[in-house]
């Protein structure tokens, strides 16, 4: 991977969206500054659009479902423009990445990460187009029963800034194989990829309409878009707050919503675990793109007989990470912008008010510019666990250590957050395996291991504040379509 690449791609380029096949400005001209959060400098631009913006583009989506050859196109076909498409992320792998990681702060190998699970996302969709089928139904006599899945029409996506590549990727691959037409609004932090991975859609030869991206803001071009009456289903990854005012807007045209808002994952490590082989992975569970992962295993629960012995070895790597420019490729890079780095300073800060106790700190690289948004990983032993710092998502590099008695006393702290969206299990006891990932409340549970975002094959999604609907694997597909039953009478 090139250095030279990362710091240098897409260098004063002014962005286009794409909107009917065609790339486009914004009616108004207003348009947005882009900038690394490795140093914080403007680098490039994208259109801000609003509701006009958006009406076009849900209209050409309309068209291309209503009237256009992608409705008549059969399963296989689509199936091989998503894998085409996955194709032409490989062989656009090196400058994907450069662009993800120089547009989000995250370590090139991070954006390198990201471009190989997105062609595993366009090659698995792509395989699965023509692979689900309804039923046939035993009825009453005289009739014959079925039902066909069908595409829900114009799909909206909106697209969180820490993971663009994939997050598009997974809502794409999965509404495009249905037979869906798209409108995509990355957000306003991490637009580059999207509209690029649009471009690449145009030439793999999805036909116009099919694939559209509008940028923005979520309060201009985000709000109209899930408010559209012309839209048929939307789909959401972010804040719980931003989710709900997705689902109330959706609401309006009574119109279906999958939501994925985020977790408090619980790690619970139980006395018999294999302690060597849990660290390593309890530390990468957050420290992954710099802790904002909505599937960040972000609380790690120990019982109290290992308690020092985790937390000295955890305390031990968290000395040691350091984060810098993303082409500087350390342990981990930039958050995505001040704002984020104010929340997560803002909350380490109350846990220390409260009196929780920092237990080891990572380091910022002395050559990492001061203009970009760094923060040093913290190891947080909590005090309560009904301290924000327990509670809350963090979205940074932060690890919040509880202790806990017994195996009940686990899983009622693991149950006692708001989120329900992954968990993890630490113990060689094979029954307490199976109790305990069955009492979690979590879309995801992972025993004696951990897949913050990997994994595009396993369904994934929330309980409770997490969201609802579920992602990746076949079960997307459902999600990404409706059943039709036709009945028929032959007497
Ligand atoms: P956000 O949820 O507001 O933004 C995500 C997307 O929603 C962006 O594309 C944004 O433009 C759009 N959006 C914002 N307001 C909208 C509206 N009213 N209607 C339609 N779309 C709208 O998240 P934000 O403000 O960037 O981050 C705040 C916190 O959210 C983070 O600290 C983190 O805790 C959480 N978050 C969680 C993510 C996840 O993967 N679950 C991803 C990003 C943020
Ligand atoms: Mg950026």
């Amino acid at each position: 991977m090139g250095t030279h690449l990362s710091r240098t791609i897409a260098e004063g380029r002014a962005f286009t969206q794409l909107v009917g096949g065609r790339a486009v400005d914004s009616l108004s001209g207003e348009r947005i500054d882009v900038l690394s959060p490795s140093d914080g400098k403007v680098f490039a631009s994208i259109p801000a659009s609003g509701a006009a913006d958006v009406d076009l583009a849900v209209r050409a989506a309309r068209r291309a479902f209503d009237d256009g050859p992608w409705a008549r196109m059969p399963a296989v076909e689509r199936g091989r423009l998503l894998t085409k498409l996955g194709q032409l992320v490989e062989k656009n792998g090196t400058e994907l990445a450069a662009l993800e990681s120089r547009d989000t702060g995250k370590p090139v190998r991070q954006g390198r990460a990201d471009v190989n699970a997105t062609t595993r996302y366009y090659e698995f969709y792509g395989g699965a187009a023509d692979k689900i089928h309804g039923d046939t139904i035993p009825f009453l006599d005289g009739y014959t029963a079925l039902t066909l899945r069908e595409p829900h029409g114009v799909v909206v996506g909106i697209i969180p800034w820490n993971y663009p590549l994939q997050i598009l990727a997974r809502v794409a691959g999965a509404a495009l194989a249905m037979g869906n037409t798209l409108v995509v609004k990355p957000a306003e932090d991490a637009s580059l990829t999207t509209i690029r991975i649009a471009e690449l859609a145009l030439e793999a030869g999805f036909p116009e309409g099919v694939f559209n991206v509008v940028t923005g803001y979520g309060r201009d071009a985000g709000a109209a878009l899930s408010g559209h009456p012309l839209v048929d289903y939307v789909t959401f990854t972010g804040s719980p707050a931003t989710g709900a005012a997705i689902q109330k807007a959706a609401a309006e045209n009574n119109r279906g919503v999958t939501l994925e808002l985020g977790g408090k994952s619980p790690q619970i490590v139980f006395a018999d675990a294999d302690i060597d082989a849990a660290v390593p992975v309890l530390v990468n569970a957050i420290i992954q793109n710099g802790g904002q992962t909505c599937s960040a295993g972000s609380r790690v629960l120990i019982e109290r007989a290992v308690y020092d012995e985790v937390a000295e070895a955890l305390a031990e790597r968290f000395s040691a990470l350091v984060a810098g420019p993303h082409d500087a490729d350390l342990d981990l890079g930039s958050l995505i912008n001040p704002r984020q780095r104010q929340k997560v300073t803002g909350m380490v800060s109350d846990a220390e008010r409260a009196g929780c106790e920092i237990l080891a700190r990572g380091s910022i690289h002395a050559d990492a510019p001061e203009s970009g948004f760094y923060y040093a990983p913290a190891l947080i032993a909590a005090k309560d666990t009904k301290l924000a710092i327990a509670q809350e998502e963090v979205f940074g590099p932060v690890l919040t250590l509880l202790a806990f008695d017994d195996e009940a006393d686990a899983i009622g702290i693991a149950n006692g957050t708001e989120y329900g969206l992954v968990a993890g299990i630490w113990t060689r006891d094979g029954a307490r395996q199976h109790r305990v990932a069955k009492r979690v409340r979590a879309g995801q549970v992972f025993v004696n291991g951990y897949g913050a975002g990997g994994g595009i094959e396993l369904p994934f999604g929330g309980f409770k504040r997490s969201g609802h609907g579920r992602e990746k694997g076949f079960e997307a597909l459902y999600d990404m379509s409706a059943t039709k039953t036709v009945v028929f009478n032959h007497g």
